[in-house]
């Protein structure tokens, strides 16, 4: 009798074991994809890295602010490398479901068979899911991470009456840009203030002369007048302009002017015409940069 329990309990841990095994196989193959392989380049602006650092140590949910273009994705890429996690994007959008993040059956020949969505695969799994503009989601959407925000760290999967607690690893983040919200489309406090948030904004003159620099290869005194017709145009937002110039597009710029576009061309191509239609408007800008370049 003592002989068959120790062998029943033998083949239920080999068994449990295998399983593990498995399950450890299956997990590391499905996140394999969501692993940044090589450094991204970024260049810190402020404490963020420690911020970010201090809020997945601390199982803290991560906001980032700022406008668009201006390194919130790179940054990221960057943290999910320094810190060997997966990372997984989604791009909200209004259409966005609940099912879209949590997952839903699909009809597999005559059966049905469950799919993970994204925020279900890293909670599981580990790693950083990451809600890109998360206030273009609908508004059921945003309640479904609710209680992953908070000390409870789980998620009810609705359709299969379950719930997965999050893996240790597991960490939120959502970039908002505040600049583009109404009254009828802004976060609700009660999302918002599940987050700690940490600004951001075009980077100062020398790191975005840097980073132009490195990512379109323009050279420096190219790089430095670009950041001046930058800091006019970001001048003028909100005195005609909607939004100032990203530093993605002075990289765009400086691609272009490295592939021998001529200066006053590039500028118009790739830092005037994407930021405003008003030909009025874009008759100033150009002036500006005619007074430059
Ligand atoms: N601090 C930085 N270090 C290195 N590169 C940067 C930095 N900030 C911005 N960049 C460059 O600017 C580009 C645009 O940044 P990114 O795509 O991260 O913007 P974003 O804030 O996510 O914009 P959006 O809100 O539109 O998604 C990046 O591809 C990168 O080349
Ligand atoms: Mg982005």
């Amino acid at each position: 009798m003592i002989m068959n329990t120790c062998f029943r309990h033998r083949t239920m841990t080999i068994c449990s074991q295998e399983k593990e095994r498995k399950n450890i196989v299956m997990r590391e193959s499905e996140m394999q994809n969501f692993r940044i392989e090589e450094e991204p380049f970024y260049l810190p602006i402020s404490d963020e890295v420690r911020l970010f650092e201090l809020a997945y140590e601390n199982r803290l949910p991560l906001m980032l602010k700022g406008p668009t273009g201006c390194g919130k994705t790179r940054f990221l890429g960057y943290m999910a490398y320094k810190l060997s996690l997966p990372l997984i994007t989604v791009a909200c959008h209004e259409d966005l479901t609940a099912s879209d993040l949590v997952g839903r059956y699909l009809l597999d020949g005559s059966q049905t068979r469950w799919q993970d969505g994204p925020l279900s695969l890293a909670v599981k799994h580990g790693g950083i899911c990451y809600l890109d503009e998360i206030v273009e989601a609908r508004k059921d959407t945003t309640v479904v991470i609710h209680p992953l925000t908070d000390d409870r760290r789980i998620l009810p999967v609705e359709k299969r009456g379950t719930i997965l607690e999050a893996d240790d690893t597991f960490m939120l983040t959502i970039s908002y840009n505040p600049g583009y919200q109404t009254v009828l489309k802004d976060l609700k406090q009660s999302t918002k203030q599940r987050f700690i948030t940490v600004e951001f904004d075009y980077p100062p003159a020398s790191l975005e002369e840097e980073i132009v620099i490195h990512e379109s290869g323009v050279d420096r005194a190219t790089a430095v007048n670009l950041r001046k017709i930058a800091d006019k145009f970001r001048n003028l937002k909100g005195r005609g302009l909607d939004e100032g110039v990203s530093t993605r597009l002075l990289i765009y710029a400086g691609v272009l002017i490295v592939k021998g576009i001529e200066l006053r061309r590039a500028c118009s191509v790739a830092l005037i015409n994407p930021i405003t239609d008003d030909r009025e408007m874009q008759k100033a800008l150009e002036e500006i940069v005619a007074s430059i370049f």
